[in-house]
C-alpha cells in the first residue's frame, strides 16, 4: 500500500469556497432549490448534511421533492450493485423532469464518482449530467457551482487524494441527534469492499476539533451524538497527539451530552481498553455494531478480516459481560465466493449462538477492482439467494428471543416522530438501540422520555409513558 499523507484542507481554501458560495447567492442565474437524493451509509447522510448546508448558504431553498428543485444532486453509493444500478437508474429518469424544466441542474456526487475511471465513463454515457464530483472535493461545491453557472459545459472533479474538510457549514437532518465524524477512509481492505478505493486511506480529525464540535452540539441543545468512521476502532493512528478511540470516547463522555453512539467497529480493532471506558461510561450507550460477515474461518480469511470466529465470540462475551443487555447488531455476506453449505451453516450457527437484535444481510455482491471479484468458484445467484432466506427467517426468530429481555423493562426514548401506523404515538429509539413506540404527540419530538415495556409487536416495542 502506498504511502499517503491526509491533504488537510486549508483555511484560505475554505475562505476561497465562502468567496465562491457569496457569488453564487448573489448570482441571478442560480438555482432557486435544491433537492439532495442520499444513497447508503450514515456517512453519505452526513455528507449530505454538508451539501445541503453549502447549498442554504449559497441562497437556495430546500425543495420538498426532486420534481420540483432547479437543483437536483445524487450523493451515490457503489458499495453493493444494488444501490449503483439504483442511483444511475433515478438520475436517468430525471432528464425526462429537465424537459418540464430546462433551467434543471443535475449533479451527481459520493463514492460512485470516486471509482476510477468513472467520471469519464458517466460523463460519456450520461451527457446529461452537468456536475460531477468525488468524494475528496465534496467542501468544492461552491466552486464547482459557480463555474456550472458559467458555462454549459458539464463540470467535473475528481481527484486521488484523502483530504479533511473542517468547519464545512452543516444543515443538519436532525435538530436533537447529530453525525460527528471522527475519521474517514479505511486501510482494511476487507477483499471484498470497495470503500477502501473509493474513500482514501484512513485519516483521523484531530480530538480538539471533535471535542469543539461535540461542546457547540451542547450548547446548542443537541441530545445525543453519533460517531462516524468506516472503522472507528482504528481512531488516532497518524495523529501528532498520541490517542486512540478510547480515549476519545472517554472524553467525549465528560462533555455530558445524554446519548452517545458511534459506528463502525472492526472485531480485530476493537481493545479491551475500549470495553473498559463502555463499562464505566455515563453516556455511551448500551448498544454496539460489531459487522461480523462470516462465521467460519477459512472465509474470514479469505475475506482478509484478520479475526477468527473464536476471537469474534470472546469480543461479544467479554461486551456482555462488561455492559449486561447490550444491544448488539451486525452485517453479515452470504455467497462470497466458494463458499460452501458447510461454511455458511457455520454463520447460521453463529447467528444462532449470538442472537443480535438485528442483522443487515447482504448477497456478496462483485465489486471490480477488489481482490474478491478476481477470485473462481462465484456462488450462483440462486444458491445465495436461498442462503440469505434462510439467515434473514434465523434471524427473525431469534430477534423475537432477544426482543423479550426488554419485557417489563424501563427504557429511555428519544423521540423521533410521530409513529407511522398512528398519530396518537410516537416513536423513537430507546438506550439499546429498538424502535419503541408509545402514545405521545408531536410535542415529544427530540426529547427523551422514560417507559415501561410492555408488548411486543412485528419486532418493535410497545410502551407506556412513566414521565
Ligand atoms: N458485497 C456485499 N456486501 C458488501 N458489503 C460491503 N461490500 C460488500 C460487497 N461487495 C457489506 C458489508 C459491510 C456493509 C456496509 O456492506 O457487510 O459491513
Ligand atoms: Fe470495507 Fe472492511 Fe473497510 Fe469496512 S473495514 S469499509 S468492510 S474494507
Amino acid at each position: 500500500m502506498a504511502e499517503r499523507k491526509p491533504v488537510i484542507v486549508s483555511e484560505e481554501e475554505l475562505r476561497l469556497q465562502r468567496e465562491y458560495m457569496q457569488m453564487v447567492r448573489e448570482n441571478p442565474e442560480r438555482p432557486a432549490s435544491y433537492h439532495v437524493v442520499t444513497y447508503g451509509c450514515q456517512m453519505n447522510a452526513h455528507d449530505s448534511e454538508k451539501l445541503a448546508g453549502m447549498l442554504r448558504d449559497m441562497g437556495m431553498e430546500e425543495a420538498p421533492d426532486r420534481e420540483h428543485a432547479d437543483f437536483v444532486i445524487f450523493n451515490t453509493c457503489c458499495v453493493r450493485d444494488n444501490a449503483e444500478r439504483r442511483a444511475l437508474g433515478n438520475v436517468t429518469w430525471l432528464k425526462e423532469i429537465r424537459k418540464q424544466n430546462p433551467k434543471l441542474i443535475i449533479a451527481v456526487c459520493g463514492c460512485m464518482i470516486q471509482q476510477p475511471g468513472m467520471a469519464d465513463r458517466i460523463l460519456r454515457q450520461y451527457k446529461f449530467i452537468d456536475l460531477a464530483f468525488g468524494t475528496s472535493n465534496l467542501h468544492k461545491l461552491p466552486e464547482l457551482m459557480h463555474k456550472k453557472l458559467q458555462s454549459d459545459r458539464a463540470v467535473v472533479q475528481v481527484e486521488d487524494e484523502d483530504t479533511i474538510a473542517e468547519d464545512v457549514p452543516v444543515k443538519r437532518l436532525r435538530k436533537d441527534s447529530a453525525y460527528i465524524t471522527i475519521m474517514y477512509g479505511c486501510d482494511n481492505f476487507c477483499s471484498y469492499c470497495i470503500v477502501p478505493y473509493v474513500r482514501g486511506r484512513e485519516r483521523s480529525r484531530e480530538k480538539s476539533a471533535i471535542l469543539n464540535e461535540a461542546r457547540q452540539l451542547k450548547e446548542s441543545g443537541v441530545k445525543e451524538i453519533m460517531l462516524l468512521g468506516q472503522n472507528v476502532n482504528s481512531y488516532g493512528k497518524g495523529l501528532a497527539e498520541e490517542t486512540n478511540f478510547a480515549r476519545l470516547l472517554q472524553e467525549l463522555d465528560e462533555i455530558g451530552i445524554p446519548r452517545i453512539r458511534f459506528m463502525t467497529s472492526h472485531p480485530k480493532d476493537l481493545s479491551d481498553e475500549l470495553i473498559e471506558v463502555l463499562r464505566h461510561s455515563r453516556h455511551i450507550l448500551p448498544q454496539f455494531h460489531l459487522p461480523v460477515q462470516s462465521g467460519n474461518d477459512e472465509i474470514l480469511r479469505r475475506m482478509n478480516r484478520r479475526y477468527d470466529r473464536a476471537r469474534y465470540l470472546d469480543r461479544v462475551r467479554k461486551l456482555r459481560e462488561a455492559v449486561p443487555g447490550i444491544g448488539l447488531t451486525t452485517d453479515i455476506i452470504v455467497g462470497f465466493p466458494g463458499e460452501t453449505e458447510e461454511q455458511f451453516l457455520d454463520t447460521m450457527a453463529l447467528v444462532d449462538e449470538v442472537g443480535y437484535d438485528s442483522a443487515f444481510t447482504f448477497i456478496y455482491s462483485p465489486r471490480t477492482g477488489t481482490v474478491a471479484a478476481g477470485l473462481a468458484d462465484q456462488v450462483p445467484e440462486d444458491v445465495a439467494a436461498d442462503r440469505i432466506q434462510r439467515l434473514i427467517a434465523l434471524q427473525d426468530r431469534r430477534q423475537k428471543e432477544e426482543m423479550a429481555r426488554f419485557l417489563g423493562m424501563e427504557e429511555e426514548v428519544l423521540v423521533e416522530g410521530l409513529s407511522r401506523r398512528s398519530d396518537k404515538a410516537v416513536s423513537g429509539k430507546g438506550r439499546h438501540g429498538v424502535s419503541i413506540t408509545f402514545g405521545g404527540t408531536e410535542e415529544d419530538v427530540g426529547r427523551i422520555i422514560r417507559v415501561r415495556v410492555t408488548e411486543i409487536k412485528n419486532n418493535t416495542l410497545m410502551a407506556e409513558r412513566l414521565d
